[in-house]
């Protein structure tokens, strides 16, 4: 199948075979090459040829042809961190948060996460697919291409299983292509509140063998913070995922300067994610390392926490992802586009420094830049087509509205 899309107003991201980047760092991330008054042809859901509209063959014929209507047409947005699978929202808890509890006191008073993980073990696991495949088409509809899904509310061997079940039901429904990640260290289950190390075996003999098993999860992830996982916690339950080839993805540094960044980077981990908390030893740490910054800055907005120091780390010469953390407790949204407005409204970010962030970065994060991110001959084509805008900026700037027009992939 041909696809011909015309009258791209704007063609962002695009590189020959031989220049695309895996990875864009530092001042790297402002550069967003792209062709003006452009087309694009997709065979069998591969970008096969672009170029300016002048240079388009006449006699190119097409299964199908797309008018852009001077859109533009760019890489969709890549998702590399959610909790698309839970139960309920959380709304109580945001009342309470708005009357001035914060976020770490209901987590102690047994809400947040295990909140979620309660109503999670109440649910079946065809309503929670049903519900989530929804939210999937509307992460679609807003312009995300490809996703991440963890477990984490759980938090028990059948739960947790249930809800890597649902996550793989969803990857065959093949809206998007979806990575799976093990979160069984997302909080402490009640019953193990005094007893971390019979809840840390659990996840080590029961569950991370049985996911490697039936191949749940590709990556491996946990809660590195304080009253939560703890380094030596962390690391026990990395290296037994390890062992079992799940790659680490960790929560570091979102409450506190957890430590978490340093055992990411000593377990080789593909990214370490939220680092609200971020000091000059962790910049260091991480520029010694390949694991990408994931920053999620939906999370600090929804808790009204300080933002991610996104300056520190490009100005420092470091790659940096950004994701929506999509989840009930610290980010009910998926919107990534609202992503891009935090990012360059709150961390001082360019309008180029957000997208690479949410599209090629995005893709490295998740171990897909061979294949996603850029628009090159060769590479998948996973698309939006905007409404007609003249420039990319409107995108970050217009926080409020979706000018996704069409997503393809
Ligand atoms: O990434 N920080 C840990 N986990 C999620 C939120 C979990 C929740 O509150 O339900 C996050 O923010
Ligand atoms: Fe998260």
């Amino acid at each position: 199948m041909r696809i011909l899309i015309t009258n791209i107003k704007k063609l962002l991201h695009t590189y020959t075979k031989d220049n695309s980047p895996l990875v864009l760092k530092g001042a790297a991330m402002n550069q967003l090459p792209s062709i003006e008054n452009a087309y694009l042809i997709i065979e069998n859901d591969v970008i096969h040829a672009y170029g300016a509209m002048g240079n388009l063959n006449t006699e190119q014929t097409a299964d199908k042809t797309i008018d852009a209507k001077q859109g533009i047409v760019m890489p969709a947005w890549i998702d590399s961190h959610t909790h698309l699978v839970h139960a309920a929202t959380r709304e109580e808890e945001f009342a309470m948060r708005i009357a001035g509890v914060s976020y770490e006191e209901i987590a102690a008073k047994g809400g947040g996460i295990l909140n979620s993980a309660a109503k999670l073990q109440a649910t079946s696991e065809d309503d929670l697919f049903d519900k989530s495949l929804a939210r999937l088409y509307a992460a679609k509809n807003l312009g995300t291409g490809i996703i991440e899904i963890k477990s984490g509310y759980g938090l028990s061997v059948d739960a947790e299983i249930k809800m890597l079940r649902v996550i793989k039901r969803l990857q065959a429904e093949k809206v998007m292509p979806i990575k799976a990640t093990f979160l069984g260290a997302h909080a402490y289950p009640v019953e193990f509140k005094n007893n971390h190390q019979g809840y840390i075996d659990m996840i080590c003999k029961k569950m991370i063998p049985q996911i490697a098993a039936e191949g749940l999860a590709e990556y491996i992830d946990a809660f590195c913070e304080r009253g939560f996982f703890s380094v030596e916690e962390t690391s026990a339950i990395l290296e037994c995922g390890i062992a079992h080839g799940l790659k680490p993805k960790i929560h570091a540094n979102q409450l506190h300067n957890s430590g978490g960044v340093q055992c990411g980077v000593k377990y080789n981990a593909i990214s370490v994610d939220h680092l609200e908390s971020m000091d000059t030893p962790e910049v260091e740490c991480l520029l010694q390392s390949n694991t990408m910054p994931v920053l999620l800055p939906g999370a600090a907005f929804f808790l009204a926490m300080h933002y991610q120091p996104a300056r520190m780390l490009i100005d420092a010469g470091l790659p940096v992802a950004l994701a929506s953390d999509y989840n009930p407790g610290s980010c009910p949204s998926f919107n990534m586009n609202f992503v891009t407005s935090l990012a360059c409204t709150q961390m001082k970010m360019t309008t180029a420094e957000a997208i690479n962030a949410c599209t090629i970065n995005a893709a490295a994060a998740l171990e897909m830049s061979a294949e996603y991110g850029t628009i090159t001959v060769g590479k998948k084509a996973n698309l939006i087509i905007t409404k007609p805008i003249d420039n990319e900026a409107l995108l970050p700037y217009w926080y409020g509205e979706s000018l996704v027009r069409e997503v393809i992939n």
